[in-house]
């Protein structure tokens, strides 16, 4: 196994702690961004907001600071949701969603890109959802938002798959975090149903592909979107 310098965005809670803790668990040098610079126990952070260039370009020169060196894999984690019908989305709740989810990750993808150009290497993994290929209601933005960094990671892979640089998206389905764990639950019932696995995922599950991706083994994998779904979406 070759130690990579990792960044995961958003990585101080949820699915990006849980990316962050393998990695860091597989001997790979990990830091996390979060908004607040803060970090929960075990993981280092750079502050930064995805939304802000300049933001993003700190949170860059300081993890290359800590590395002595280039980021060689980027998680493009962080995302949030604001969901609502269609009629009734405001133009900033749609606007929110694709600045964070996708722009956001645009914005990462393309401050890593100079060091993983210069170092012939880089591994840039979108955590979309099965939402983007799949749809929600409620959730147009959100699923706009996710089925967007499978533009971006297939237009990346024609731009820079020659020099060592893999681009692919994780799209996770329903995961074992709060959120879920607060549903009612027949509501969770239900949803169990629709999942041929028949049951949530752990937050480890989604990390497990990530690690996979971002490792030497998968230098021939770009392009990819590949659902930890439990069969939910099967690539729709
Ligand atoms: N949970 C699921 O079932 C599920 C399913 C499919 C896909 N996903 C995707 O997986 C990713 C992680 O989800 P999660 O459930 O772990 O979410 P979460 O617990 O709500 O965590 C979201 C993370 O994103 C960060 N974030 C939000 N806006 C940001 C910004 N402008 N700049 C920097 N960081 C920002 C948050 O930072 P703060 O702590 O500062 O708010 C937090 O660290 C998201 O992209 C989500 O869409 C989740």
């Amino acid at each position: 196994m070759t130690a990579r310098n990792v960044l995961v965005t958003g990585g101080n809670r949820g699915i990006g702690q849980a990316i962050a803790e393998a990695m860091q668990a597989a001997g790979h040098t990990v830091l996390i961004t979060s908004r607040s610079g803060e970090a929960p126990d075990g993981l280092t952070a750079v502050q930064g907001d995805v939304t802000d260039t300049e933001s993003v370009d700190a949170a860059f020169k300081a993890a290359e600071e800590h590395f002595g060196g280039p980021v060689e894999v980027v998680v493009a984690n962080a995302g949030i949701t604001k969901d609502g019908l269609l009629m009734r989305m405001s133009d900033d709740d749609f606007e929110a969603v694709i600045d964070t989810n996708l722009a956001g990750a645009f914005r990462c993808a393309r401050r890593a890109s100079a060091g993983m150009i210069k170092k012939r290497f880089g591994r840039i993994v979108f955590i979309s959802s099965v939402v983007g290929l799949y749809g929600g209601p409620g959730q147009t933005n959100y699923s706009a938002s996710k089925s967007g960094l499978v533009g971006l990671a297939r237009s990346i892979t024609r731009e820079l798959g020659g020099r060592g640089i893999t681009a692919n998206v994780v799209a996770p389905g329903f995961i074992e975090t709060d959120m879920t764990a607060e549903l009612p639950e027949d509501r969770q019932k239900a949803y169990k149903a629709a999942i041929p696995a028949g049951r949530f995922a752990t937050p480890a599950e989604v990390a497990a592909a990530v690690l996979f991706l971002a490792s030497d083994e998968a230098a021939y994998i770009s392009g990819a979107v590949i659902p930890v779904d439990g069969g939910l979406g099967m690539g729709h």
